[in-house]
């Protein structure tokens, strides 16, 4: 399949395609974030079901509960948690501590790889697609990031960014118009939020992904779960 066909498909057009052609073995993983909660709002307007998957890491903040069950209760939707190994955890911290993330890159790579890497794959392995809240303005890692495609890191199946062209102005406005529910941690700065020792607030300015990881350089911003995106 010419999967460039897709550029210039709307977020609407490619995640109903998305569902008519896997079904539930299409998984939209949430974060809870902006985009996630854009996602969501889009797929209940839409015929048929999907499944929606969260990656648990264990380290997340109260706001990203508090989100996540407004959208089970807004939405109906059932979202499944995947845990990371709970030896894996056991045997880091007991090792390394609790804070091992903050003193290498390789370090915070470990952390990343056991609390969401190894539930990621655990995740897909029951999927024949996956569909992310991806945008390439977020960053010098994401600028090439394609609506549809095949992700090679993840055994072939199909990856699908339907929002890889919007603006975060563009998201911004459609949460507005719809009366989409957020975390709260948004409206305090935080435009991209992931594990809470990991994530911090912005000052006006900065780049969005700039409170994710502060202490690392920005090529090295991601955490495993795009590692080609
Ligand atoms: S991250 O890789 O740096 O953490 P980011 O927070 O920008 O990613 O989110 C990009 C996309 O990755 C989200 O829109 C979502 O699809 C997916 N994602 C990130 N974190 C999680 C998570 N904890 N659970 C499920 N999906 C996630
Ligand atoms: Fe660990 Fe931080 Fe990665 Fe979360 S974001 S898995 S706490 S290193």
């Amino acid at each position: 399949m010419d999967y460039n066909n897709f550029e210039s498909k709307s977020a609407q057009e490619i995640l109903q395609w998305a569902k008519n052609e896997y079904g539930q073995k299409a998984g939209l993983a949430s974060s809870f974030g902006m985009e996630d909660m854009v996602l969501i709002d889009l797929l209940a307007g839409l015929q048929g079901d999907i499944t929606i998957f969260t990656l648990d890491t264990g380290r997340l903040h109260e706001e990203t509960y508090e989100v996540m069950e407004r959208a089970r209760s807004k939405y109906g939707v059932t979202i499944k948690a995947y845990f990371p190994d709970k030896e894996k955890v056991e045997a880091l911290q007991k090792d390394k501590g609790f804070f091992s993330f903050r003193e290498s890159v390789e370090n915070r790579k470990e952390c990343c790889s056991t609390r969401k890497v190894e539930p990621l794959n655990r995740a897909l392995s029951n999927l024949d697609a996956w569909i992310t809240g991806l945008r390439r303005e977020q960053g010098v890692t994401r600028v090439d990031v394609q609506k549809v495609a095949a992700d090679d890191d993840h055994n072939s199946i199909i990856k699908i960014n339907p929002l890889a062209d919007w603006s975060l102005s563009m998201v911004e406005e459609y949460i507005k118009a719809n009366d989409v529910p957020i975390n709260t941690l948004h409206k305090k700065n935080y435009p991209s939020i992931g594990c809470a020792p990991c994530t911090r607030s912005i000052e006006t300015g900065e780049d969005i992904r700039s409170g994710r990881w502060w202490w690392e350089n920005p090529e090295h911003k991601e955490c495993g779960l795009h590692p080609r995106s």
